[in-house]
């Protein structure tokens, strides 16, 4: 039986694997998706036991929100952890907005489009350049006294920003980037986070794909595809990779499970990571996901792994 992850300090408890819902919708992010796939993946992921879903008004400019609203009335909304996320200025050419005007109206709109009255962690997705942080997170605390929030989160800040961002305490999660690939947030990122027992979110944990061993040579992505901007599918980086990533196959089939299940199974056992959100395209991926939680490394292999990816 899985344990629930506590998010900081708060009374939200989430499972520690949920869904990472950018491609649900997210049709400004990737080609091709189709609405009743994305809503079937939400399903797959609830009807299997995980809880939190991962989504923001940028992942189809609110369409992935909207998706979401309406597959949660399938099921029991008390047993959900809807984490959502605004900064994107639709008035303002999509530009990065944190005044506490623009947040309280953007949660307002976020709990019409989910069809929930309230929003159990909600984030500031990015930083803008003039709002100061603990203003911005002193507007979210009002939403979360009102009870239209439940933890106040906030996703690609700096460590400075974060700290002004906690000035009050009042931070309870954040996200960033963070996978086997890409180690920074290890430095200094993560040990503060844990000190102030502020919740860990890793975005990209499958590295769009590449942590999943699908890939044995070069791959190209259409343009409007996020990837086919990415440099660690390219050169020399992408083979590298590559070439680590053949090497916990051989791990995997010792556990019988999946390259993607094995590295989703790493990040549950780190101690500084709380809630891995791998995305999917297709239900089956999500199916194949879940199974990390059936996986219990042990202490050598999770070390191995660790060693195998100290990339230069
Ligand atoms: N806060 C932020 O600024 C921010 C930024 C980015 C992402 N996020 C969040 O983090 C979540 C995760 O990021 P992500 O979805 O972009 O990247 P990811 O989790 O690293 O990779 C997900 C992608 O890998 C492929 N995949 C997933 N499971 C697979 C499996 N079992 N076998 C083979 N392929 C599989 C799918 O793409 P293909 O089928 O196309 O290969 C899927 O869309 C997002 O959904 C979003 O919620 C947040």
């Amino acid at each position: 039986m899985t344990q629930p992850v506590q998010i900081g300090k708060t009374s939200v408890y989430s499972t520690p694997l949920g869904l990472g819902a950018n491609a649900v919708s997210g049709h400004n992010l990737f080609p091709n998706l189709n609405d009743e796939t994305g809503k079937e993946i939400v399903r797959t992921a609830l009807t299997n036991g995980i809880t939190l879903l991962d989504t923001a008004f940028a992942y189809g400019m609110g369409r992935s929100e909207e998706l979401i609203g309406e597959v949660l009335k399938e099921f029991d909304r008390s047993k959900i952890v809807i984490a959502t996320k605004a900064a994107h200025d639709p008035a303002n050419s999509g530009s990065f907005n944190n005044t506490p005007e623009f947040l309280t109206r953007s949660v307002d709109e976020a709990l019409k489009r989910l069809q929930t009255d309230y929003i159990d962690i909600f984030y500031i997705h990015f930083p803008d350049k003039t709002t100061p942080k603990n203003e911005a997170v002193s507007a979210l605390q009002k939403l979360k006294e009102a009870g239209k929030i439940n933890a106040i989160g906030v996703s690609n800040f700096s460590l400075a920003q974060i700290k002004e961002a906690n000035l009050d305490g009042f931070v309870d999660i954040v996200e960033d980037e963070y996978s086997l690939i890409h180690r920074e947030a290890e430095n200094d990122l993560m040990p503060y986070l844990k000190e102030n027992q502020i919740s860990f979110v890793p975005y990209f944990p499958l590295a769009s794909g590449l942590l999943t061993g699908k890939y044995e040579s070069d791959v190209t992505f259409p343009p409007e595809d996020l990837r086919s901007k990415k440099p660690d599918f390219q050169g020399e980086r992408f083979k590298e990779i590559i070439h680590h990533v053949d090497q916990l196959k051989l791990m995997a089939a010792d556990y019988n499970t999946s390259v993607a299940a094995l590295v989703l199974a790493w990040y549950i056992k780190n101690p500084f990571i709380d809630v891995v959100i791998p995305g999917a395209k297709r239900p089956e991926q999500v199916r194949n996901n879940i199974k990390a939680l059936d996986v219990h490394l042990t202490d050598e292999t999770y070390h191995q792994i660790d060693t195998l990816f100290r990339l230069t």
